[in-house]
């Protein structure tokens, strides 16, 4: 299986064979992007363009196979930029139609979850996933071993990855910040400043129990930054990271324990590039092992955006009898999470952006 990523600043091909992973190649374009702070969609588009023939070529050399070796194709088909999907998703048809071979156009956020059978075996049939990216962040109830994805809640504005990256810009880090954020919070105190937990008391955490909001965390940085800088005070950027990042990773590890533990089950899956965060991951895995519940993440390469968390996507479909999607599937940029496996679109066509 050939799994095909462009959602976003990443051109990502992967390939597997079952739940083994054969090759993981990766190209971004995220230094394209520095400059400007942010993805650039029109940028990122055409760095997929250039990048797609290459990755698929270092792919496919590195798993020792030819494309005529391949079965079918897995190829994102949202959410994420339209644009950068349309690349991916165009790629895949010309293939799958070259090659004679079926084709899935999944979901990116399902994804995120089925990746973890890569390194840890097969997902228990019923797990909570927290998902959390520079685009999303979500708390997702899954069942029917990683297709059956229920939404719990999500961000009501920032996601948590953006979060970090407004975060480290405010402190002169280099874009993405979530790395750099990480890095520097290793040589600060985490309780030097007490920035706020955001819908975690009162009426907001029983309206919203697995819903996020880091709009809050955010300005207060700026407001706390300001204020040093209208006294002349030292800002000391490993302090303020590291209270930061404690202020968001207590929030999300809270919520998804809370969610387990309503729901019943013992598994947690993390996924998404913020996954990466080595404190989301030791906090996790202490809040984890305090309540009886199993901890499952991906190794950091496969939780920030990549080919074979596609390919395993789109094996596991396979093996669970799935019909393929077909050529006329739509390139969808708000993909619902509830919808795994992209179809031929509706007559009205109204969800399609193609
Ligand atoms: O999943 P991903 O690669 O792409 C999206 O789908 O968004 O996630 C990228 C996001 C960026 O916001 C980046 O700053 C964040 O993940 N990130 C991190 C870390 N590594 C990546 N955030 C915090 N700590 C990290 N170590
Ligand atoms: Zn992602």
């Amino acid at each position: 299986m050939l799994g095909i990523e462009t959602s976003c600043d990443e051109t990502g091909i992967g390939v597997v064979r079952g739940r083994t992973l054969l090759s993981d190649a990766v190209a971004s374009s995220v230094d394209e992007h520095a400059r400007f702070g942010g993805v650039v969609p029109e940028v990122a588009s055409r760095a997929h363009l250039e990048a797609m023939a290459p990755t698929i070529e270092r792919a496919c050399g590195q798993a020792g196979i030819r494309l005529g070796d391949l079965d079918a194709i897995a190829v994102t088909a949202g959410p994420g930029l339209v644009g950068s999907l349309l690349v991916g998703t165009a790629t895949a048809k010309a293939l799958a139609l070259g090659l004679g071979i079926p084709l899935y156009g999944v979901n990116h956020l399902a994804g995120h979850v089925v990746v973890d059978e890569l390194e840890h075996g097969p997902l228990p049939d019923g797990c909570i996933a927290l998902l959390v990216s520079g685009g999303h962040t979500s708390l997702v109830l899954v069942r029917g071993q990683g297709t059956d994805l229920h939404p719990l809640g999500a961000t009501l504005d920032d996601a948590a990855g953006e979060a970090f990256d407004k975060v480290a810009r405010l402190l002169d880090l280099p874009f993405p910040g979530g790395p750099w954020i990480d890095r520097a919070a290793r040589e600060g105190a985490a309780d030097a400043i007490d920035f706020p937990r955001g819908l975690m008391i009162g009426n907001d955490a029983a309206r919203y129990p697995y819903d996020f909001s880091f709009s809050g965390v955010k300005s207060a940085v700026l407001r706390w930054i300001r204020k040093q800088q209208s006294e002349g005070a030292a800002i000391s950027v490993p302090d303020v990271a590291a209270s930061f990042q404690e202020a968001v990773v207590d929030v999300l590890t809270r919520k998804a324990i809370a969610a387990c533990r309503d729901h019943g089950i013992d598994h947690l899956v993390l996924g998404g590039g913020v996954a990466a965060n080595s404190r989301l991951r030791a906090l996790a895995e202490e809040r984890c092992a305090e309540q009886g519940i199993e901890l499952r993440i991906p190794r950091p390469g496969l939780c920030t955006d990549n080919g074979a968390m596609i390919a395993a996507l789109g094996a596991k479909l396979v093996s669970n009898g799935m019909p393929p999607s077909g050529l006329g599937f739509p390139t969808t940029s708000t993909l619902a999470l509830s919808t795994v496996v992209s179809d031929e679109p509706a007559p009205s066509g109204v969800s399609s952006s193609q």
